[in-house]
């Protein structure tokens, strides 16, 4: 066994998060660096989780616990690993092992005529737009045309759907950037549809997430099912798909009142071109599911909320079909390890990452005994390469400081518990306390 066993852990998202807890609560007295390309920790919570589910996102009081006071984790944010940063063959001259916790942050597509138009984007750009990631500043949605597009029928789906047809002062309470605040209120969406392939009993919606948009004020939730919820569909096993069931039929039956704004669910609905003018899009073709008459959706703009795939690793085998690096519970090669969306696919919410984690560790810990001493095993040794890569971390502390400041923001803005910084500049001159310069 390693006298000082260093490890570093790819990616500060829950999976990556929840390794180094379990590394540091282990009986192995494992020195943990954390790295992520971001100023800022916590993956998709702070950059997927819907701005509106504030309860949410309270898990990272969990999430930052292994960054305590006298810990043996580090924080190093701002340091991209691989492409454009640091390489992996450098980095591991400096651990014994490394566990890569990257997430699956690319857009899967749908393969049709159009998808490329402007006013066309995959679920994680949208997203990552709203949450202020600093990738997508300057994403600009047309927020301008009546009808929305959103294809899927899962959580994102619905968080997508949501967020448009929720009016902008109840968003005016969460943490969306100044500027994604100023797009929702020039908002003039009032028709969002949801396209989903297969039948109400194949959806992946979870009932609480489905519930909440029937409870949104000022939307009317309209299903476009050929009658087929009427007709009866076959009672499904899952407990979560007969909620669903039961909520779809009530809302099939009963649309209720008319609201200045609309959620359409279709039903049996395949996706087949999207329609332009003036050079971006204009609406969507879809079909019944199987073959049968198209339909025109009227929309500025579409959201593919299909799900997402990695991206392979330089260095480590990459499975395209499942987007995912091959591995035998997080174990890739000894001393190389996966956890999170990257090491089992993009599904499943925050908390299944962490038995997932603990899995992965506990392989790693297994193998500590064989695995060699880096070439360069001072801790000062890896700060001291990414300066020479021209990459200055984002410390904890620095991290804090920016937190600090949109806590801040937040209580500027009103009842809003924090507002980001979505500018990298900005967030790192936050971050390392210089003042900030002017928000757009
Ligand atoms: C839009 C959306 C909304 C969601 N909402 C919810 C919800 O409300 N509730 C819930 O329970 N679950 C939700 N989930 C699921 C949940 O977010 C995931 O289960 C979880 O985030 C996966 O964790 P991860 O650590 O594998 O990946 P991620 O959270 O994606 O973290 C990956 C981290 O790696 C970093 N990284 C990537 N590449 C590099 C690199 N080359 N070098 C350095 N760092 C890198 C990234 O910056 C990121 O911080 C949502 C998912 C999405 C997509
Ligand atoms: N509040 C929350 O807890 C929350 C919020 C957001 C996300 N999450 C979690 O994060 C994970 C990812 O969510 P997700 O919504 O991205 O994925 P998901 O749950 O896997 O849903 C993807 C949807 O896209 C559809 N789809 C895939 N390819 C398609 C195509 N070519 N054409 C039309 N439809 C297509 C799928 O339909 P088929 O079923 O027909 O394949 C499915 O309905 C999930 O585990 C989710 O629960 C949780």
């Amino acid at each position: 066994m390693p006298a000082h066993p260093r490890v570093a852990v790819i990616g500060a998202g829950p999976s990556g998060l929840y390794a180094a807890a379990a590394l540091a609560t282990s009986d192995v007295p494992v020195d943990v660096d954390v790295l992520d390309r971001l100023p800022a920790p916590y993956g998709l919570v702070r950059y997927g989780v819907a701005p509106d589910h504030v309860k949410m996102k309270s898990v990272i009081r969990v999430l930052r616990k292994p960054f305590a006071d006298g810990s043996r984790v580090r924080f190093l944010g701002n340091v991209r690993v691989g492409e454009g940063g640091v390489p992996l063959d450098v980095l591991r001259e400096h651990y014994h092992a490394i566990v890569h916790a990257s997430g699956s942050s690319v857009d899967r597509g749908l393969g049709i005529p159009g998808e490329e138009l402007p006013g066309s984007h995959g679920s994680g750009a949208f997203v990552s737009w709203y949450c202020g990631h600093p990738d997508f500043v300057d994403l600009d949605p047309a927020l301008d045309h009546p009808g929305v597009v959103v294809v899927g029928a899962g959580n994102v789906a619905l968080d997508v759907a949501r967020v448009l047809a929720r009016g902008h002062v109840e968003m005016a309470a969460t943490d969306v950037p100044d500027r994604v605040l100023e797009a929702l209120r020039g908002s003039g969406v009032t028709d969002v549809h949801v396209v989903v392939r297969r039948g109400p009993e194949h959806v992946k919606f979870t009932p609480a997430e489905l519930r909440q948009i029937g409870d949104l004020a000022g939307v009317q939730v309209l299903v476009h099912d050929d009658g087929v919820l009427a007709a009866g569909v076959p009672e499904p096993e899952e407990r979560r798909q007969k909620q669903n069931i039961a909520m779809l039929t009530q809302w099939a039956a009963d649309p209720g009142e008319p609201a200045p704004r609309r959620i359409h669910l279709h039903f049996h609905r395949t996706p087949v071109r999207l329609l332009s003018e003036g050079g971006r899009v204009a609406g969507m073709v879809v079909e019944r599911t199987g073959g049968g008459p198209e339909e025109i959706l009227d929309a500025g703009l579409v959201v593919r909320a299909i799900g997402y795939a990695g991206e392979p690793i330089p260095g480590l085998p990459y499975d395209e079909a499942a987007g995912i690096v091959p591995n035998e519970g997080g174990r890739v090669a000894p001393g190389s390890y996966v956890t999170g969306w990257i090491k089992r696919g993009p599904t499943g919410v925050i908390g299944t990452n962490k038995g997932d984690a603990v899995e992965t560790v506990a392989a790693l810990l297994d193998d500590l005994h064989t695995l060699p001493d880096p070439l360069h095993p001072e801790p000062e040794s890896v700060v001291e390469v990414l300066e020479a890569y021209g990459i200055e971390p984002v410390t904890w502390t620095d991290w804090e400081r920016l937190d600090a400041e949109e806590v801040r923001l937040g209580a500027a803005r009103g009842d809003a518990e924090r507002v980001k910084v979505a500018e990298l500049a900005e967030m790192l001159a936050a971050a390392r306390g210089r003042s900030r310069t002017p928000s757009r």
